[in-house]
Parts: structure tokens; sequence; C-alpha cells
């Protein structure tokens, strides 16, 4: 048997979430990097050693033999650059912010295009709306009638230091209590130096204070507060179906994550799954949005052309 040729994926806008596509990509034994499309202004930029190669392109038509298109621009640039992209025939997948009727609408919207062109198309394929959608509908589905609560948090809590702030050298600090795997207790200091301080004079200081003397204290320094602050996001899904003779089913998903990351890898996974769609009709053609009933949905719609599913083929 001949051994499956790579599906070949263009990557459309190389902002943070494109980055890690086109990481994954070139990490990947069954996908290549055929093209990065980007705007005219950016097409000069440097590359990351990882992707040099790659040939970058200013509209999807100069990239060659591209099996699928993952659109990583602005959700606001998204539906212009799905019309560009479809109109050569080209499936994609999107993963714009929009939930409820913004994404019904959204996915409407892309279907009528992508049928136009008889091109394929997934969209919501992110994190949210995407992966936690699913989650989201699984847990409604398997407690009806019950409450979902979905708080967000950040992945550790942080909270500033005036102690830290007050060292000469630290333009800013942050700090966090955290358990070390025997049970201690450990502070965290972050700090975000000011140019040409010297980092190991400032941890001396932040540890011989009398806050921090005593204490475990690890101090890191950053490059940027705000960026800590915005990663290892967390949220908690929260799921209590409603008592009854059947039981009382309680739910929990707590995740600590990265979303541009899990959004790339749901962008990957589902440029996977078109290859799965190719089968069937040549006029069949999805518009599915990976979210909540949608995913069935789109299985039923395969379904429909093959007569056993598996339960994990509701996934991407
Ligand atoms: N579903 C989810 O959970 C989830 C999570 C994160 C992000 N997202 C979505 O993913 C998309 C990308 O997010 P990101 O964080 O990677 O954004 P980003 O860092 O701002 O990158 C977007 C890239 O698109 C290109 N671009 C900028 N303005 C454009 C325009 N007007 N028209 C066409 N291209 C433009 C630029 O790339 P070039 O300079 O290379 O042209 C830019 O770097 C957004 O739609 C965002 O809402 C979804």
């Amino acid at each position: 048997m001949s051994p499956v040729k790579p599906l070949r994926l263009a990557v459309v806008g190389f902002g943070r979430v494109g980055q890690v596509c086109a990481e994954l990509t070139s990490l990947s034994h069954d996908l290549s990097l055929a093209a990065i499309v980007r705007r005219a202004a950016s097409a000069g930029g440097k590359l990351p050693e990882t992707v040099r190669s790659i040939p970058v392109t200013t509209h999807i038509g100069q990239a060659r033999d591209v099996d699928v298109a993952l659109l990583c621009v602005p959700t606001n640039a998204v539906m212009e650059t799905a019309y560009q992209i479809l109109q050569h025939g080209i499936p994609i997948v999107d993963c714009a912010t929009l939930h409820g009727e913004a994404l019904h609408a959204h996915k409407n919207a892309i279907h009528k295009v992508a049928f136009h062109h008889r091109a394929q198309a997934i969209v919501g394929a992110g994190w949210d709306p995407g992966a936690l959608s699913v989650f989201r509908s699984w847990f409604a589905l398997l407690t009806p009638g019950g409450a979902t609560e979905m708080r967000h948090h950040t992945g550790i809590s942080l909270r500033h230091t005036t102690m830290a702030r007050s060292v000469v050298g630290v333009k800013d600090a942050l700090c966090a209590e955290v358990r070390a795997t025997d049970g201690r207790l450990q502070r965290y200091v972050y700090v975000e130096l000011e140019k040409k301080a010297d980092a190991n004079t400032i941890t001396q200081a932040i540890r011989a204070d009398p806050l921090f003397l005593g204490e475990d204290t690890q101090v890191f320094p950053v490059e940027s507060l705000a960026e800590l602050e915005q990663e290892g996001r967390g949220v908690v899904l929260d799921r209590r179906g409603p008592p009854g003779r059947l039981g009382h089913h309680h739910l929990l998903l707590e995740a600590r994550l990265d979303d541009t990351v899990l959004t790339a890898q749901v962008m990957v996974a589902a440029a996977r799954a078109l290859r799965r769609l190719h089968v069937g009709p040549r006029d069949l053609v999805c518009g599915i949005a990976a979210s909540g009933g949608n995913v069935i949905e789109a299985a039923l719609h395969r379904s429909q052309h093959s007569h056993v599913i598996f339960a994990e083929s509701l996934f991407l």
C-alpha cells in the first residue's frame, strides 16, 4: 500500500494562532506546510527558523497545491478571507471568536459560499468556540434539565507586591503562593526589570526583605508581566444534574490552558478531519461548526453515507 500523501496546509495570517498552526504542521508527519499567506505589509517580515523555507504569498491564488487553508486572521476579517479562498475551491478551517446567534449567522454565510464553490468548511474550530463547546454540550446531553456554571480564572492567582516593586531596578512585580508537591508553601515573585538592572542583586534584595525572609521565595525575571497574566488561563465548567430517581450527577471540568495553542491543535485536527469528509458524493458540502449539536449534525451528515460511525467520530 502506498503511503498516504501529507495533507498540504496553508496558514493564512501569521499572528499568534497562525504561528502555532505552522509549528504544529511542521512537526507533524502527515501534514506539510504549503504556504504562509500574509498581508502585503507583513509579507517581508522575518519568519522563525522552523518555517523559513516555506513560501510566503500575499494571495492564496499564488500558493501551490493547497489541500486546506487554516484561517488565522482577526474575526472581523474572516468572512472576506474565507470568500477569497473558497472561490478557489480550497476547503477552509476557521476559529473565529463568535458565539450564539453570531456564530450561527457566520456558519450560514460560510455555508452559502462553500456550497456555491463546492468546497468544504469547518467553522468554530478553536477552544471556545470549539473544544470547550463540545465539553459543554456533552455535559448538557448527559444531564438534561441541569444547570451549568462556567468560571474563567487565571492559571495561578497573581497579586501585586509593593515590597518587590520598591526594589531599585524593578519596574513591576507580581507574587503568587504555590504549594510544592510535598505541601510546603512557596512564594513565586515575578519581576519585570528596568534596563541594565542586575537580576541577581534584585533576587537577593527581595529574599532578604522581612516579608519574605524565612519563606521559600523564588524570584523569576520576566519580559512582560502583562503577558504573564494572560498565560495559563483557566476555566471551570461545573454542571449539576437535577435531583431525581436517576441519581444526582455532578460533572466538573477544571482546565488550565493556553487558548492559542489549543485553538491551533483543534484547527489542525479539523484539517485532518476534512480529508475524511472528502469521502462521499462530490456535491455534499459540509459547512459544519465544531460546537455542540453541530458536531453531531456533522457526524449525522457523514452517517448518511456510511452505515456505521464510531462515537469518537463525533469529535474532530
Ligand atoms: N476559538 C478560539 O478559542 C480562539 C482562540 C484564540 C483566537 N481565536 C481567533 O483566531 C484568530 C487569530 O487570532 P490571533 O490571536 O492569532 O490574532 P493575531 O495574533 O492578531 O493574528 C492575526 C493575524 O492576521 C493577520 N491580519 C491582521 N489584520 C488583518 C486583516 N485586517 N485582514 C487580514 N489579515 C489580517 C496578521 O497576520 P500577517 O501579518 O501575517 O498578515 C495578524 O498577525 C482570531 O479570529 C481570533 O478571534 C479563536
